[in-house]
């Protein structure tokens, strides 16, 4: 059954800024100064299930810095967490290292270095290529560590990475975040998370530091349907509610006053009413960008043929969505796709 923690207390936070750096290690008192206990995969020892659970690594990798990823790390950094990062483009580490963040420059090299190591790629590809390419952090796992990879990939992806990783003797868990860039700034994320339970307990204060809940799933690949599933949903929603908004103009209403109305009702949601009024003025500073919500529908109907279920809707949703990419919205929020009936009128 699905276990939605709240034992957890958020940890307490220890201030950086303007510390030396030997004061901004960790502070006596701080829990991350507990070393990690040696994490083993089950296939090499049975010894995993006994472990206590009070035990937090010591030392956190984070590899991707997008618009997820960088807020995320931020919060551990802010934290007192002894974090080490990596992302493709180096310059966006820079902010990170100057709160305090130590740097490696490659995936491999962070997994040698820390405990536990984090991951927020954009796309199946990429994290793959992160976790097990050349350099990548298979190469620097070992018995004692753990990966979790908090990116939305499809479970064969996340099962292909789990093998690569528990291969070394690692730990893995797939975490893949239901929130966007707001929530991970807050660090209100929600985990959708399954594979080695041991893990999960090792890190779940950084879960919480991150993020307001969290749920293990069990088996690696239930996470990432149960994210593929949400957000199948939410491209639907957002699909629909363009519609709704063009539809509204075109018949002499004020779209404005429709976005006031829905969230006032049964279908109010937050994202109607956080978005509405930017999609009301042609703007979509991206949170979600819309390439990663196409590539989560063509994910998720991947899931639903795996299993003969029929979703006409999010397939539908999905063709918008293709449509606003072709016309070079990709990089855009996801709201942009209601750019795409427009080009089509
Ligand atoms: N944004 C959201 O609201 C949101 C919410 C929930 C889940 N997610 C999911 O979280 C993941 C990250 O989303 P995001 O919004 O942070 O995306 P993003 O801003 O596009 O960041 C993507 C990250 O992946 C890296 N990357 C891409 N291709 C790579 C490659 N071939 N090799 C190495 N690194 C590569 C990028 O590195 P560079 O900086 O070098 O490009 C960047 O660090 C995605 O799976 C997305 O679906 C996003």
């Amino acid at each position: 059954m699905a276990m939605c923690s709240t034992f957890c207390p958020r940890i307490p936070h220890y201030s950086f800024l303007g510390a030396t750096p030997a004061i901004r290690s960790i502070s006596p008192s701080s829990p991350f100064r507990l070393s990690v206990r040696a994490l083993s995969s089950p296939a090499q020892s049975s010894s995993s299930s006994s472990s206590p659970a009070k035990e937090i690594p010591g030392r956190i990798g984070f590899l991707g810095l997008g618009i997820m990823g960088t807020p995320m790390a931020h919060n551990l950094i802010k934290a007192g967490c002894d974090v080490t990062v990596w992302n493709r483009t180096k310059s966006k580490c820079d902010p990170l290292i100057s709160l305090g963040a130590q740097y490696k420059s490659s995936p491999e090299e962070v997994a040698a270095t820390c405990d536990v190591t984090f991951a927020m790629l954009a796309d199946p590809e990429s994290a793959v290529d992160v976790a097990c390419g050349k350099h990548g952090a298979a190469n620097g796992m070992s018995s004692g560590k753990g990966y979790v990879d908090v990116s939305t990939v499809d479970g064969a992806t996340s099962k292909f990475i789990s093998g690569r990783i528990q291969g070394t003797g690692a730990l893995f868990l797939e975490a893949p975040v239901s929130g966007s860039k707001k929530p991970a700034e807050d660090g209100q994320l929600i985990f959708l998370t399954a594979g080695d339970k041991a893990l999960y307990e090792m890190v779940a204060p950084f879960l919480d530091i991150m993020g307001k809940s969290k749920f293990y799933l069990g088996d690696v690949g239930n996470g990432a349907a149960m994210k593929l599933v949400v957000n199948m949903i939410m491209g639907s929603m957002m699909a629909s509610f363009s519609e709704g908004l063009l539809l509204s103009e075109k018949v002499g209403l004020d779209p404005n006053i429709l976005v006031e109305v829905v969230s006032q009702g049964a279908i109010s949601a937050p994202m109607y009413s956080v978005k509405g009024p930017s999609m009301v003025r042609s703007q979509y500073p991206a949170a979600f960008p819309l390439k990663h919500q196409q590539k989560d529908l063509r994910l998720a109907l991947g899931l639903a043929e795996s299993v003969s279920q029929s979703t006409p809707i999010a397939a539908a949703a999905n063709e918008m969505y293709k449509v606003a990419k072709s016309h070079g919205l990709s990089d855009q929020d996801f709201s942009a796709v209601i750019e795409a009936l427009k080009a089509k009128q």
